[in-house]
């Protein structure tokens, strides 16, 4: 057969896979009832505490780019601005609570930078690993950049979804989904798909949705919060209305896509991934990585190896874990998958088994 026929063949295949690669690995029905009980459950507790506090989940179990078994993100924000209570001093309160009041394993991390409560469910049969969970105190970005990924990933489903999940999959397996140990959060892996599908695909998958202006003028006091700017383009019903990407490419070839181009043609000594603003320059932002540090400060020359902007906290660094070794590993990876998906045309389905390998 003609190598451009079967190379066609591969690429429908490879969709197709990709499909059925992912559908597997969704959170069951069963999964999400459970977590939301263990929510309702939390919050219930917590309000005996401070009766204006609310418990949200954010991250994956709400920005649809969740897998069976992730963990539990939540944060309990309180509106009461008079409540007057301090985050470590909050934290404590609740871990105790928690520990009275349920058969939860409950660790209160008061004293951490960012005060949190950790939280590990015994397995059940609707849960046959458990469920590791985190309780933050009211960070409410945190809320707004699950919602801009919430809203990209409902813009074109089955590409995005599809890829962020798969993505997400292969990062662990390959082990490059590891921020403690060098490499990245799957926030930062979120990120560079919704980069590439915004700003390196021509004609681009999705719109840019921090800069869609809004139908009706919006105030300054709507658009901030913690003086950050967090307008985006949210009316999804508008979104599937007026916006149609003329990009037709299938999920397979885009999958082989990315990897190419963060394989060869992302710089990444010098650029940084701005998903509000397309490719901006590690100079531009002042995350140079060879400013004299030396001496105690060694591990900050690690700060900006991969430069990541939070979409609205722009002036965090979201791989800033990613050390000089992370970094090699992961474009290493890059290079393997790029190989794998370019060299082997016969079977799909064998050659994301290898890649996930
Ligand atoms: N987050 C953030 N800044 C980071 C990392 C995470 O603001 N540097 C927030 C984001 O709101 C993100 C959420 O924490 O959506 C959860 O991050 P993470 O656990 O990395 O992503 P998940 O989508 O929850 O992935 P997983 O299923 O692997 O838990
Ligand atoms: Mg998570």
């Amino acid at each position: 057969m003609h190598p451009g026929v079967l190379h066609r063949r591969f690429l429908s295949d490879l969709s197709t896979s990709l499909f059925s690669f992912v559908l597997p690995l969704l959170p069951t029905s069963e999964e999400l009832t459970i977590k939301e009980e263990v929510r309702t459950l939390i919050e219930k507790l917590i309000k005996t505490i401070e009766p204006s506090a609310r418990l949200l989940s954010f991250g994956s179990s709400c920005n649809s780019f969740g897998l069976r078994n992730s963990d539990m993100d939540l944060v309990v924000l309180i509106d009461d601005p008079d409540a007057g209570l301090d985050s470590s001093m909050f934290v404590q309160m609740i871990g105790d609570l928690l520990e009275r009041e349920t058969n939860f394993d409950v660790k209160p991390l008061p004293k951490a930078r960012i005060p949190i409560i950790k939280l590990n469910l015994a397995a059940s049969p609707g849960l046959p690993f458990g469920i590791a969970c985190d309780i933050g105190i009211e960070n409410r970005l945190a809320i707004e950049n699950t919602r801009l990924l919430l809203t990209y990933a409902t813009i074109d489903p089955a590409r995005v979804r599809t890829l962020v999940l798969f993505l997400k999959v292969w990062a662990k397996r390959r082990r490059i989904n590891s921020p403690y140990r060098g490499t990245l959060s799957s926030y930062g892996i979120t990120l560079m798909v919704l980069y590439f599908l915004v700003h390196v695909k021509q004609p681009p998958v999705l719109p840019n949705l921090q800069r869609i202006a809004p139908v009706r003028p919006i105030t300054e006091e709507e658009m901030m919060l913690e003086s950050r700017n967090v307008y985006f383009f949210d009316d999804v019903e508008m979104l599937r209305q007026e916006w149609s990407s003329v990009n037709f490419e299938s999920v397979g070839e885009l999958l082989i896509d990315f990897f190419r181009y963060f394989s060869h043609d992302f710089q990444f000594n010098t650029m940084v991934l701005s998903l509000r603003a397309g490719p901006l320059t590690k100079e531009s932002k002042g995350w140079t990585n060879d400013i004299d540090v030396g001496g105690l400060n060694e591990m900050a020359r690690d700060r900006n190896r991969l430069c990541i902007e939070d979409p609205f906290e722009i002036t965090y660094n979201v791989a800033r874990t990613v050390t000089k070794d992370g970094l090699y590993t992961i474009r290493g990876e890059f290079m393997r998958a790029t190989r794998i998906l370019t060299q082997r045309h016969d079977r799909a389905v064998l050659a994301l088994a290898e890649l996930c390998r």
